[in-house]
């Protein structure tokens, strides 16, 4: 055997024993490299910083506190798409200066929290929610400041579902209903309407299709100036990608900021971006036991799967988006490569992590890595199949940590109860 596949140092074989010395029974766990993490921020506020754009970190790719108050001490503003991502930010730290709501969708409850403690921005993506967010700034006594969500109508490559910014996507309002709400927000008294919102999609490795939608919120603040109503701020969302094929290809980080820094400055505007794929996918790192390597003879055919202790409990994107996550054996044993599919325990057909992968032999008991799954990864993890959420193992300064526990088999039945209503 070769040597293991390692994170910031630390082998995977090793990073799993640990876990097992606090939690004997696991099996498999999602790995963060914090530092990689806080060096990417780093790296996004740098090359954004310096053309006077900020920079949040978009919490819906991950939750995980360790990872959102290494965003904060970084100096990335956060952003929130919900209430419970409203209270992970202000719990790991955030305040309302460096704080924004945004997504679909906006409820009281929402409208109450940025009211009660503030927020830089909030979007609206339709104008009912503007009005309920007047109706809960003018019984708070306050002033919040809001960015309208636009559809401007851009496509996007890649799946169906990451792409927000084109006309059948639920997100926005047409370009027509912006201006008419920019030019009569004087009805919104507690309100300053004088951001825009565009998030044309995720997962973008060309800079083309952010490109467009900086030119498309240019002509909306230009032709809502024309009317009389002068815009502040443009948030232009996230989308930068990553290469899950390969890891070679990379979204042009430093480019795309000296090209966003000139929309910037040709506009007057502030200006802001929300990533959150491009920040974490890289750094994280699903580790899962081989439960069963079987093998099914079929019409002179012999198909080979390597069930993992993982599933798309744990990791949905490639049964939701066909997504390839690489399945890299963590000491891969000597021999032939041959053809898998690499698969999980929960009950369907499509809880297939690869189809095709090129395995060296594997036992029970080996570990595969799932890589660049830091992002939606976690965040989008289910207790389907009776399964708990895995553990999340950080690795900050060079120690390994547990940052968040696993849910065991108790922990499922919590929210059971018989309460009569
Ligand atoms: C409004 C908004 N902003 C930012 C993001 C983050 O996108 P990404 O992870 O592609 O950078 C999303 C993703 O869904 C989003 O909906």
């Amino acid at each position: 055997m070769t040597d293991a596949y390692s994170v910031a140092g630390v082998a995977l074989d090793d990073a799993l024993a640990a876990l097992r010395r606090h939690d004997p029974s696991a099996r498999a766990f999602w790995l963060y490299d914090l530092d990689g993490f806080r060096a990417r921020a780093a790296r996004l506020l740098g090359a954004f910083g310096s053309q006077g754009v900020h920079v949040a970190y978009a919490l819906k790719a991950n939750g995980c506190g360790a990872l959102v108050r290494a965003a904060r001490e970084t100096g990335l503003d956060a952003d929130a798409g919900s209430l419970g991502e409203l209270e992970l930010a202000a719990a790991c730290g955030y305040d309302a200066a460096h704080l924004t709501l945004s997504g679909n969708g906006r409820t009281r409850e929402e409208a109450a929290w940025v009211c009660a403690h503030g927020a830089a921005a909030v979007s609206a993506d339709h104008v009912g929610e503007l009005d309920l967010l007047e109706s809960a700034a003018a019984a708070a006594g306050v002033t919040l400041r809001v960015a309208l969500r636009v559809n401007p109508g851009i496509a996007t490559p890649g799946h169906k579902y990451v792409a927000t910014g084109g006309h059948d996507a639920k997100f926005g309002v047409s370009a027509e209903e912006a201006l008419a709400a920019w030019e009569g927000r004087a009805r919104w008294s507690h309100l300053r309407v004088d951001g825009l919102h565009l998030h044309v999609g995720s997962q973008l490795l060309d800079t083309a299709p952010l490109e467009a939608a900086a030119r498309a919120a240019r002509e909306l603040a230009d032709a809502s100036r024309a009317r009389g109503a002068a815009l502040g701020l443009v948030n232009l969302g996230g989308g930068f990608g990553v290469d899950y094929d390969e890891g070679t290809r990379e979204f042009p980080v430093e480019a795309w900021a000296a090209r966003l820094g000139e929309h910037a400055r040709a506009s007057g505007l502030d200006w802001r971006i929300e990533p959150g794929r491009w920040l974490v996918a890289p750094v994280g790192t699903l580790v899962a036991e081989v439960l069963w390597e079987k093998r099914r003879a079929e019409d002179g055919t012999v198909h080979r799967f390597v069930v993992l202790a993982a599933g798309m409990n744990d990791l949905l994107r490639p049964a939701l988006y066909g997504a390839r996550h690489r399945a890299v054996p963590v000491r891969p044993r000597e021999g032939e490569r041959t053809a898998a599919a690499v698969v999980g325990p929960v009950c369907e057909s499509g809880d297939t992590f690869e189809e095709g992968a090129l395995l060296p032999p594997l036992t029970s008991g080996d570990l595969v890595a799932l890589l660049d799954a830091g992002a939606y990864g976690a965040a989008m993890s289910s207790q389907y199949n009776g399964r708990g959420r895995l553990a999340e193992l950080v690795i900050d300064g060079g120690a390994l940590k547990l940052a968040r526990r696993a849910e065991r088999p108790a922990d499922l039945r919590l929210r059971d109860c018989d309460v009569r209503l």
